[in-house]
């Protein structure tokens, strides 16, 4: 696949996707948002793919947020419209059924901030920086933040962020359950490989039910929850990679799963 604005490679069935625009520090402009959208609507098509690695390219950011440039002359109409692009990339985050590791390797701030939160998993450079810096230029974030942000880390925690606008470090960042790991910035995308490498060795249907029970079964009450985790495991049965799993347990030899 071809982008203008991102770089994307498949290897050993992990795709990486970098956001490219060194320059702006991989601010998210319209352009590259309907890029990603369309990425992700490709990797989720792509057999090959069992598990996408989300950075940045160069070396100061991850995305230091939507492009400030183009959303500053918008009505409200358009920055609703510029808002909802947004929602829509991160919704093909979040159903996409196969997981996403966001690599945050430096500034991920407004836009950029929320676009690591649609991922399923954060892994940080020590030199990475968090925040929701939008209050700071009139706004609030739009792509999410407000909602995301509450939902992992707290109501408490997430508005003293989005209402100070202040940038916090990977340390804090993963003191308050925001990132999983922090790694020395030239161990970060080796720690991403092997871990999508270990998520990728595993029943892929079953990763992907594991997604959805997460992400639908928070939205739901315990017991509507759990009966949604009954079903899909009850479906997992339905796989050759269960019956392959579990023989290979009794039979002490590892699985050889298929993904089907
Ligand atoms: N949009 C557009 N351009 C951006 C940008 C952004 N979000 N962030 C950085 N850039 C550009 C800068 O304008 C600069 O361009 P020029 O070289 O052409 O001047 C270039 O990237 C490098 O940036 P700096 O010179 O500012 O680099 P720095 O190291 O001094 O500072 C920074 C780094 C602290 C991240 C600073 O760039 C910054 O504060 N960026 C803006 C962060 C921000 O406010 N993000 C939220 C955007 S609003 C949003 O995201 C809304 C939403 O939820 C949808």
């Amino acid at each position: 696949m071809n982008f203008e604005n991102l770089l994307y490679e498949v290897s050993d069935g992990i795709a990486t996707v970098t956001v490219n625009r060194p320059k702006a520090l991989n601010a998210l402009n319209a352009a590259t948002l309907k890029e990603l959208i369309n990425c992700f609507a490709a990797i989720r098509d792509d057999e090959a793919v069992k598990v996408v690695i989300l950075t940045g390219g160069g070396e100061k950011a991850f995305v230091a947020g939507a492009d400030i440039a183009e959303m500053q002359s918008l009505d409200a109409v358009e920055a609703s419209r510029f808002a909802r692009l947004g929602h829509e990339l991160a919704a093909a985050v979040e159903e996409l059924p196969k997981p996403v590791i966001a690599a945050v390797n430096g500034y991920a701030l407004g836009g950029g901030c929320e676009l690591a939160l649609c991922c399923d998993i954060r892994l940080a450079a020590e030199n990475a920086q968090f925040g929701q810096p939008e209050v700071n230029l009139g706004v609030i974030p739009g792509f999410g933040g407000t909602q995301r942000l509450a939902r992992l880390i707290g109501k408490g925690l997430a508005s003293e962020l989005i209402m100070t606008g202040d940038m916090i470090d990977a340390a804090e960042a993963h003191r308050i359950g925001l990132v999983n790991k922090v790694f020395p910035a030239a161990d970060l995308m080796t720690a991403a490989r092997k871990m999508a490498g270990k998520i990728a060795s595993k029943g892929l249907v079953a990763v992907g039910f594991a997604k959805a029970a997460l992400r639908d079964g928070l939205e739901m009450d315990l017991a509507r929850a759990c009966n949604l985790e009954a079903d899909l495991f009850g479906l997992c049965f339905a796989t050759a990679d269960q019956k392959e799993g579990m023989q290979a347990f009794l039979e002490k030899r590892p699985a050889k799963f298929v993904g089907k």
